[in-house]
């Protein structure tokens, strides 16, 4: 699996710490920035990941602002990103399963680096059930 990365300053730490997480597990790692803690704008890091993951370029992606609110908002203008903001492991599950959520968002100044390695585990490692749900998946991505 390659997962696309990204972040603007205020989730520049945990976007680092994620990704040693990630390559930790062997997963590869597309790294689209930013890499410094000097202020950028969330949204075209966020669509930038968006896009990776919408043209198959990564299988999922991961976003990181201060709240993670901003940066999922860009990733979800891209068409066919499902980008779910989650601050806790019951959510990543959540959205995994019922959501067949492709780019996760978590906030660098809200979540505990513990708690947010916890998130990514979980929504790496849960599947979609489909069924039920796939429908209404479908209806996201419809024009
Ligand atoms: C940057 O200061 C901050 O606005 C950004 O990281 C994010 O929290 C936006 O949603």
């Amino acid at each position: 699996m390659k997962i696309a990365i990204a972040s603007d300053h205020g989730g520049f730490e945990l976007k680092e710490n994620v990704k040693k997480y990630l390559e930790g597990r062997d997963i590869e790692v597309m790294d689209l920035g930013t890499y410094s803690e000097e202020s950028v704008d969330y949204p075209a890091y966020g669509k930038a990941c968006g896009q990776a993951v919408a043209s198959g370029e990564a299988d999922r992606g991961i976003v990181c602002c201060g709240t993670g609110i901003g940066i999922s908002i860009a990733a979800n203008k891209v068409k066919g990103v499902r980008c779910a903001l989650c601050t806790d492991v019951h959510m990543a599950e959540m959205t995994r399963k019922h959501n067949d959520a492709n780019v996760l968002a978590m906030g660098g100044r809200t979540t505990e680096l513990e708690t947010a390695l916890a998130i990514t585990a979980a929504w790496l490692d849960t599947e979609f059930e489909g069924g039920r749900h796939q429908r209404r998946v479908d209806m996201l991505d419809a024009e």
